[in-house]
């Protein structure tokens, strides 16, 4: 796979030298189709979505509901209904958080799942609907391995468990989750599970009628698309029967100052004047993706990984988070005796550009007992060239530090 032409961002810098851009779970650079839609959005169709008699206004709706028959393609929705844009992942976690605690779906003892190598965005919302009503937090441990831990999961699923929140793929260990018996589990209990597809989304192919789960989340801005975007894909019943969450213009049917009611999905979760044009940029990434192939950029990312993995556990005194296989698009390094910091900041003076830190998951650094990592992580547009130059890095950055 050769996508790099497709990204102005490795072209536009000529004659300043480009990092090697190992920070593609932070966030990703943008193909120009992505680019090229944004402009041509601006220039030639910017209006407001459902207000207007205008002829522009209704290109702007055309092109905005054709954004999410996208995002429904690309997820396999049944219906477009079940598709809410939203600013991103942990939005989409927090508008399900809140309109399940409106809903009074949670009583006192009810308990919430979610793994240890959760990001805080599938932690934080879940503990502020605990304090606001009296349900209880609980995190599947992980094995020695680093892999969730099924038999701990099933131990702890009871007719209490209300909802399963886990990642896809862990933004900071890059392991999957087995999500398949994850959900049949929960279900068996009678439990909805949200999937945390954040880091998930650019590197397989999500099918939410095939995965079964309850609902789904995912950033645009780690799949090729502008920050700010992102969606929720929700089962239509459930959707349907939770109530709204934030008030506004385009989520109502009818306003009095005596009572108002509500509009039909998604609009009832899209509260105020959407991000039209990022909603469409975002189709444009979508539809990049799909027209590569998740098969081809599944091989293409695979192979950048375990020449990663392989090249890193050959350093001395390298410890893979997760070991050496088994890593889909990104590894965490541990080294007992030099601290990421140091090491990020030695690669970045070498142009090598990768997270240090906790990455989000302070309570999985807690259950390892280390204060963070160093995360090197791919997209489809890295290159054995930049595995390599990476891994000579950290093998002089080491020699300096030690
Ligand atoms: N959640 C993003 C990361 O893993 C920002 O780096």
């Amino acid at each position: 796979m050769n996508a790099r032409p497709d990204f102005p961002f490795f072209s536009a810098r000529q004659g300043t030298s480009l990092p090697v851009y190992l920070d593609n779970a932070a966030t990703t650079q943008k193909p120009d189709c992505v680019l090229r839609a944004i402009e041509q959005f601006y220039k030639t169709t910017n209006a407001n979505v459902h207000r207007g008699a205008h002829a522009l206004s209704r290109a702007a709706t055309d092109a905005h509901e054709e954004a999410r028959a996208t995002a429904a393609t690309f997820l396999n929705a049944a219906s477009t209904e079940e598709i809410i844009f939203t600013s991103g992942c942990t939005e989409a976690i927090n508008l399900v958080a809140q309109t399940l605690t409106f809903a009074h779906s949670f009583q006192p003892g009810d308990e919430i799942i979610v793994s240890t190598d959760s990001h805080h965005s599938n932690i934080v919302p879940w503990q502020m609907l605990c304090e606001r009503s009296g349900a209880v937090l609980r995190a599947v441990p992980l094995t020695a391995e680093l892999q969730f831990d099924l038999a701990e999961y099933e131990k702890m699923l009871t007719e209490r468990t209300r909802l399963v929140a886990v990642p896809v793929i862990s933004n900071a260990l890059g392991l999957r989750l087995p999500v398949e018996p994850i959900i049949s589990r929960a279900h068996a209990v009678g439990a909805r599970v949200l999937l945390d597809a954040a880091q998930a989304a650019a590197h397989e192919p999500l099918d939410v009628q095939a995965l079964g789960c309850d609902f789904l989340a995912f950033s645009g801005h780690k799949i090729y698309a502008p920050t700010g975007t992102g969606v929720l894909w929700g089962r239509r019943e459930l959707l349907d029967a939770l109530p709204p969450w934030k008030g506004g213009g385009e989520m109502i049917s009818s306003v009095t100052f005596a009572r108002t009611t509500y509009n039909k999905l998604p609009f009832k979760y899209e509260a105020g004047t959407p991000n039209i044009c990022g909603n469409i940029a975002l189709a444009e990434a979508l539809r990049y993706v799909l027209s590569l192939g998740f098969p081809a950029i599944r091989s293409h990312e695979q192979a950048l990984t375990s020449r990663l993995c392989s090249g890193l556990a050959r350093l001395p005194g390298v410890e893979l988070l997760g070991g050496s296989d088994g890593h889909s698009s990104l590894v965490s390094i541990h080294l007992p005796d030099v601290h990421h910091y140091d090491l990020g900041t030695l690669l970045d003076q070498m142009s090598i550009a990768v997270r240090t830190g906790h990455h989000c998951c302070q309570p999985l650094m807690l259950s390892l007992g280390i204060t963070g990592t160093t995360r090197y992580s791919v997209a489809l547009y890295n290159s054995e060239e930049d595995i390599d130059r990476a891994l000579t890095a950290t093998e002089r950055a080491l020699a300096m530090l030690r």
